[in-house]
């Protein structure tokens, strides 16, 4: 086991009706809240009401910025940064999944350090301290609720990335499962595969941590075994809650105490895509985790094929990449490009990408060759 500290300052509150004390929550960090959220799902699903009235009660005075969209751009972040900064804001509360609170996380620090967002993602500055986040979360699949990574993108440069510092993580995280009731089948599954993914990520990082593989074994059996049911019974509160849960357990530090780092390749792949077409980020990790397990499965079979072992019961690394793409299908997600009506014609336009920005893992790294021949096993 490597040597590891364990550190997570967010105070989760989780279940039915737990904003109920928001408002006193929001009270403790000041008066003047910057509110952001998204594109429209929480005033639809009566989510935005609730979180007024409770702002209202403690007297709170409110500025919003909304709008922020999937695969968040770091425009919208300048944008809210300079209403917070122009009206000498106290907290932000930040009201959806993961692109409102990763925006929210960024838009703290570029409040509290007066600087360009940008430079903060790209590590050209070093923020020392940030403004008070509250997280009210309505979609699970990040972690971003209880971590310290944000993600963002610049289409003036070209780039998804994620940035992480201590400073990111809210302060509070209200995680109430009647919230994501309403979160549609697909972004339902593809939570379920983030999460997923991130356990993998974890455990196709660096160094020996048995306690940890075990969470990440169980986190995905959970997945696979409330995924179904939730897609089934969307308005099931315990099926809701236990893949809530699993998605915060999955990327809060757990499933990486004792290892030096996760690899995050997969990731790097997905962003891309994502940044290339749009592409929900759930879909993308479907789509390129079969990928670069068959990529690997020369390289550390015994890994791969232990996962397997664990998962389904199978006994080779290939029998562990054709029952976790049989999972993905199974949830209706695509494990193709062609599945997202990406075609060959887009082949060379995602090499070249991957190529340009050197895409990626922090353990397994990929040479060039890999690199094309990854984009190839996605086609
Ligand atoms: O914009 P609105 O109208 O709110 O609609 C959203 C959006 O269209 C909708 N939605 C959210 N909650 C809902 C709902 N619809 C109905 N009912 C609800 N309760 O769902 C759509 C997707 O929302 P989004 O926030 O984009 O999804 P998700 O939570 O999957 O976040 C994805 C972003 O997080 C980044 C991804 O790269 C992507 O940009 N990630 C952040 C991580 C982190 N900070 O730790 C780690 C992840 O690996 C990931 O990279
Ligand atoms: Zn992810």
């Amino acid at each position: 086991m490597e040597n590891f500290t364990a550190f997570n300052p967010t105070k989760l509150h989780f279940g039915k009706n737990v904003t109920d004390n928001l408002g006193d929550t929001v009270l403790e960090c000041g008066k003047r809240v910057l509110l952001m959220y998204g594109k429209g799902s929480v005033q639809r699903n009566g989510i935005y009401d609730k979180i007024i009235k409770q702002l209202n009660s403690v007297n709170a005075e409110i500025f919003e910025y909304n709008g922020i969209k999937p695969n968040p751009l770091v425009d919208d972040v300048s944008e809210a940064a300079q209403i917070g900064k122009l009206n000498n804001i106290d907290v932000i509360v930040a009201v959806g999944g993961g692109s409102v609170i990763d925006s929210a996380k960024i838009t703290a620090l570029a409040i509290a350090n007066n600087t360009d967002p940008w430079a903060i993602m790209k590590y050209k500055v070093k923020p020392t301290t940030t403004k008070p986040l509250i997280a009210v979360l309505t979609l699970a699949a990040t972690g971003t609720e209880m971590n310290g990574a944000a993600v963002l993108q610049n289409r003036e440069t070209g780039e998804k990335i994620g940035y992480v510092t201590s400073l990111n993580y809210p302060k509070h995280s209200f995680l109430d499962p009647e919230f994501t009731f309403s979160v549609p089948k697909n972004y339902t599954a593809y939570g379920i595969v983030d999460l997923i993914a991130h356990a993998l990520e974890a455990y196709f990082g660096e160094g020996n941590a048995s306690l940890s593989d075990r969470f990440v074994e169980v986190i995905i059996k959970e997945a696979m075994e409330y995924g179904p049911l939730v897609l089934r019974e969307p308005e099931n509160y315990d099926y809701r809650a236990n893949i809530m849960w699993a998605a915060t357990t999955a990327l809060n530090g757990l499933t990486s105490y004792g290892r030096k780092s996760g690899d995050w390749g997969v990731h790097d792949i997905g962003h891309n895509i994502s940044y290339l077409y749009d592409t929900a980020h759930g879909a993308t990790l479907s789509i390129a985790y079969p990928a670069w397990l068959k990529l690997q499965k020369n390289r550390i079979p015994e890994r791969i094929t232990k996962l397997g072992n664990q998962l389904f019961g199978t006994n080779s690394a290939e029998e562990t990449t054709l029952n976790l793409e049989k999972f993905f299908i199974s949830i209706d997600c695509p494990v193709r490009l062609s599945d997202i009506k990406i075609g060959e014609d887009k082949k060379k336009e995602i090499t070249d990408q991957m190529l340009k920005n050197k895409i990626n893992g922090m353990v397994h790294q990929f040479s060039d060759e890999d690199r094309k021949k990854i984009v190839e096993l996605m086609m």
